[in-house]
């Protein structure tokens, strides 16, 4: 970070004002030091950080840029719906179309809720499933990540052991181990709490074993418990469904949220008739959970969804990507590591425990207009081009190169000294 930037200076004037200067997922305290804190404005497949300078974005916001950052159609959705209405005292007719829209989309869903953030859509999942089994334990994948309020976050800070009480971790893809899980809850199972895929932060990314998905299924229909998938973060990126549809596995109810209404805030729980009244029967809302705007923005995503490549697109991207990588690590002698689906990849360096490789290269990279995340996945966008990808492949071969010289590259990573302590 250079000393007189003007992302310094107001770093420097949130310390005073923001706990900790910037808190949450999106905090920079754990990536390298020249990445910026603060950005300006985005565009496409582009952000410019508060000192002007372009990034093509890999992180496309942790997520919710699916079409590209300002998409014309999408906004002018949202804008026109501003000018009639946004948050009123009852909700618009979008509402229902929004929710026939997402049932028609989503092969196991029967209805949908709508709510703000990825979290109240899990925490709504959670009080569904206990109310339609009367019961309470979950069972959870290891690492898994299924929002920040407390029964779910991994930090202890304000937590207590009540907030996450009755859980039951497995191991990710371990039959054994979900079915030792289910086995350890007896007659109080509420609900298997699956991620789509194993996409922890700091490890390598796993696709879900198609077994592992199936025997979940089975142990809910065999137990009266509620399966959910949280389609939060992978939703969209992977199917045009939920996306242990590509296992042939439905849910009873999946969790939805940042990439579909394309950047606007709207999140939305989707289940199966299975559960629709026990769903009626919770208490959930938000004073701005009916913003109608949000869901004319997610209105105009999902028909781009449906009658567009835009999947198609990403993933033939990420292949020449992932491909291109492979290639330009190889000949500079680099040990690259990519895994998830080629629309989220995750790159990691053999041999890194303390990511002070991945950080190097990262840090080459941004140097060259690239933004890219050294330990969680990103993202791939439909506003990406093939020439896009080219640049990519460009700058990483010059990262590659750069990244011998570069002595932090052997230097212990102060900053992610915790992985390997
Ligand atoms: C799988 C998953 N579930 C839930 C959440 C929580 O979403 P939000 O941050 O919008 O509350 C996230 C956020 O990253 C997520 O990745």
């Amino acid at each position: 970070m250079r000393a007189n930037s003007r992302d310094r200076q107001w770093r420097d004037r949130a310390e005073a004002v923001i706990p900790g200067g910037m808190y949450g997922h999106q905090s920079t305290r754990l990536l390298p030091d020249d990445y910026p804190q603060f950005f300006a404005r985005a565009k496409g497949a582009r952000l410019w950080d508060a000192d002007g300078q372009e990034l093509l974005d890999f992180m496309c916001a942790y997520g919710p840029n699916l079409m590209g950052y300002g998409d014309a159609e999408i906004d002018a959705a949202y804008i026109e719906q501003l000018r009639h209405g946004d948050t009123l005292t009852g909700p618009t007719p979008l509402m229902v179309e929004l929710a026939e829209r997402f049932v028609a989309l989503v092969s196991h869903a029967d209805w949908a809720m709508f709510c703000k953030n990825g979290g109240d859509a899990t925490q709504m999942a959670v009080m569904i499933a206990r109310a339609h089994t009367r019961r309470k334990t979950l069972v959870m994948a290891r690492g898994a990540y299924h929002g920040a309020n407390p029964w779910c976050q991994t930090r202890t800070a304000g937590v207590t052991p009540g907030d996450k009480a009755h859980q039951i971790l497995c191991d990710y893809n371990d039959v054994a181990s979900l079915e030792a899980a289910v086995a350890q809850a007896g007659d109080d199972l509420a609900a298997v709490f699956a991620a789509p895929l194993k996409h922890d932060a700091f490890i390598d990314q796993a696709l879900p074993d198609p077994a592992y998905a199936r025997r979940a299924r089975e142990l809910c229909d065999a137990t009266g418990a509620v399966l959910v998938v949280d389609d939060v973060r992978a939703g969209l990126r992977v199917a045009r469904d939920c996306s242990w549809s590509k296992v042939g596995v439905a849910p009873d109810l999946s969790s939805w949220g940042k990439c579909i209404a394309n950047g606007h805030p709207i999140s939305a729980l989707l289940g199966s008739d299975k559960v629709r009244k026990a769903a009626s029967s919770v208490y959930a809302t938000g004073s701005f959970w009916f913003q109608a705007a949000p869901m004319a923005a997610a209105l105009a995503t999902l028909h781009r969804v449906r009658h567009s490549d835009y999947l198609e697109h990403i993933e033939a991207l990420g292949a020449r990507l992932r491909e291109g990588l492979d290639a330009r690590a190889t000949a500079a002698g680099f040990k690259l590591k990519q895994s998830g689906p080629s629309t989220m990849p995750l790159f990691l360096f053999e041999d890194d425990p303390d990511i002070r490789l991945g950080f190097a290269w990262c840090s080459q990279m941004l140097a060259r207009g690239v933004y890219l995340h050294p330990w969680h996945n990103m993202f791939l966008c439909a506003a990406m081009t093939t020439a896009d990808i080219d640049e990519t492949l460009d700058a990483a071969e010059g990262a590659f190169e750069a990244v011998r010289h570069d002595p932090s590259a052997t230097t212990p990573n102060a900053r992610l000294a915790f992985l390997v302590a």
